[in-house]
This record gives C-alpha cells, structure tokens and sequence, in this order.
C-alpha cells in the first residue's frame, strides 16, 4: 500500500493566513498541520508517501521532512501546478503508486480517535475497491454526504445536498485499489473545472466495490479550513495533550511505535528538540522504552496492539 497527501489547493478560506504559507504549514497547536496527516499514514503501516503541493510550497515540505529516513519512511515529492482538483493525485501519482493499492489523505485533516490505527491496518489488509471514511455530523448540508446500504456497501455521495439522505459526512481519507489510477485518467473535469474525487468513488459505486466505514462516537474528525476550524483543531489538541500528557501526531513517536525506527533514533530525534516539551517528551518515551537506561542501539521490541491500537511502547520494535 502506498500512500499520498494532497498538500495544495488554494487556501483561499485561510486568507490572509495562506497569503505567503502552505495551509497545511500552518500550525495547529504545537506542530505543523502536515504532522497530522501524516501520522494517518504511518498509523496505516504506510511507509512509502508521495507529498503533493503547489510548486511554490514544495521546498518547505521537503526542507520540514526531507527524504523521510529519519523517520523510517520513504519520502516524494511531487507538483500540482494549479489546483485542478483532489483526484488529479492519482495522474500526478501515477509512478509512485505503479501495481499498488493507494491511501489518499487530505493534507488538512485531522483524525483522532481510539481503535483507529488497527482500523487502518485491518481495512488495509483486505481492501476490495475502495473504502472511504464517513462521520455522523450536525449539519451535514455542509459536506460529501454518503449514503450506504445495510451491508455497508456506499449507494451514493451527494455534495453539500439541501436534504440530506443521512448524517455522515465523507472525510479526506480514502483507499483505493489499483484500479483507481486507470479510473482517473478517464475523468472529465467538473464544471468547476476539477478531477473530483467524488466521481471517482462514483465509478467505484457504479462497481458495486465501495465501501464505507463509520467513525464512530468519540472519534474525531476535524478538518482546518476556516480560521475557527483552525483554531478549534489547536485547542482540540492541547487540552487533549495537557490534559492526558500524551501526544496526537508526534511522528517521531508513531514511527517508532510502529517499528519504523528505534529507540536509538527516538532518543535522537528528541534531543534535537530538547529545549522544548516535545522534545522532553521523545527522550523520555525512548529512556522509558529501554526500562531507564539510556541505551541508543539496543535491539527493537515486536509490535504488540494495545487497546488503543497504537503498538505498545513496552514491545520493542523492529529496525533501528
Ligand atoms: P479544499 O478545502 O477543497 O480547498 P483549499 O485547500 O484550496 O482551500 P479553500 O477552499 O479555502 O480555497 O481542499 C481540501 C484539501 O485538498 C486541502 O488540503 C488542499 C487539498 N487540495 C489539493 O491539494 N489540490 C487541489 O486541487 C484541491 C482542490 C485541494
């Protein structure tokens, strides 16, 4: 499975905030937004992302995350010239995907919640067309409303729908099989003039191979595209990290939860923050993971799910 983050677009809801910076650079309480995508990914067991951006962001996502080996993964980068919509990831991502299934992430969504990296590994696991995420929302005028049938099979996405036929929202999450690159180079833009994912997952539907998966309660799902939402996504995360002293989207900490890298380069990537909390606390999960004491290389733990679903920090993890 390969993975892609959709990290264009115009910003334009953001302005004057998206008027020199990437939206998805912009900070949501203590860490790059792009953080939190990413960490959808990586939860998913995916190691290989392709990041696409404007042409005039691209160096910035590369200059924050490089190739990607510090953290375990292997890191793309690719170009959309002009916001010609989110299915245009899939022509853009052509190579990178070449015989795989894709996962496609928006890169201003934020996902939270219990259970939800087994979630991803299992769907990943046995994913037949495409499976894309809804969540039961207030006012779902506002977005992609899906509709599913009592298998769970999706019937039909309806966009921002003055009645809507349910209350789930579709999130920026998506999986797809191969077939999704072959799909998209037969779409036709939108008469907004976009490759809408949307018809794609209509193509899918048409196949009877889409499937929808309900977040349910107290998962969240947020995504940061307004000045309030934005704000609101910053305060969702530090009273949750305050609160609870761990940490949402910590990337370093996900790679090595995941057995992308060891505690040797935990301990690594957390002095080179150790002026700051986020820092403190990546040396202090890598000295905690080798029982005390500070030993950089030691061997890596198996993967072991807890309850939450995240691999436990007792189990060592492979590769260092
Ligand atoms: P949108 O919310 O549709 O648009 P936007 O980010 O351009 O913002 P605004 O509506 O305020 O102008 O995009 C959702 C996500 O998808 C966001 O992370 C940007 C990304 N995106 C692209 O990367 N390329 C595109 O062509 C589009 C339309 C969106």
């Amino acid at each position: 499975m390969k993975g892609i983050i959709m990290a264009g677009g115009s910003g334009s809801r953001l302005k004057p905030l998206t008027g020199v910076l990437s939206k998805q650079l912009l900070p949501v309480y203590n860490k790059p937004m792009i953080y939190y995508p990413l960490s959808v990914l990586m939860l998913a067991g995916i190691r290989d992302i392709l990041l696409i951006s404007s042409p005039h962001h691209l160096h910035l996502f590369r200059a924050l995350l490089g190739d990607g080996s510090r953290l375990g993964l292997r890191l793309d980068y690719a170009e959309q010239e002009h916001p010609g919509g989110i299915a245009e990831a899939f022509l853009i991502g052509a190579d990178h995907i070449g015989d795989d299934a894709v996962t496609l992430v928006l890169g201003d969504n934020l996902f939270h919640g219990p259970g939800f990296s087994a979630m991803l590994r299992d769907r990943a696991g046995r994913l037949d067309g495409c499976t894309i995420f809804g969540y039961p929302v207030r006012d779902p005028q506002r977005y992609g409303v899906a509709e599913v049938d009592d298998a769970g099979r999706l019937v039909s996405i309806e966009e921002k729908p003055r009645r809507p036929r349910s209350d789930l929202a579709v999130t920026g999450l998506y999986m797809y099989d191969n077939d999704v690159v072959g799909i998209a180079r037969g779409l036709t833009p939108s008469a907004r003039g976009e490759l809408e994912i949307t018809d794609i997952n209509q193509v899918y539907m048409d196949r009877g191979r889409a499937e929808l998966l309900r977040l349910g309660r107290g998962f969240v799902w947020l995504d940061t595209g307004t000045h309030d939402a934005l704000l609101e996504a910053g305060q969702y995360v530090q009273i949750l990290e305050q609160r609870q002293s761990v940490r949402i989207a910590c990337v370093e900490e996900i790679a090595y939860r995941m057995g992308f890298i060891g505690t040797g380069q935990l301990l690594r990537l957390g002095r080179e923050h150790a002026d700051t909390d986020y820092g403190t606390y990546l040396v202090d999960l890598a000295e905690r993971a080798t029982d005390g004491r500070r030993v950089p290389d030691v061997p890596p733990p198996d993967l072991v799910a807890d309850p939450t679903g995240l691999p436990s920090l007792a189990a060592p993890a492979p590769g260092s």
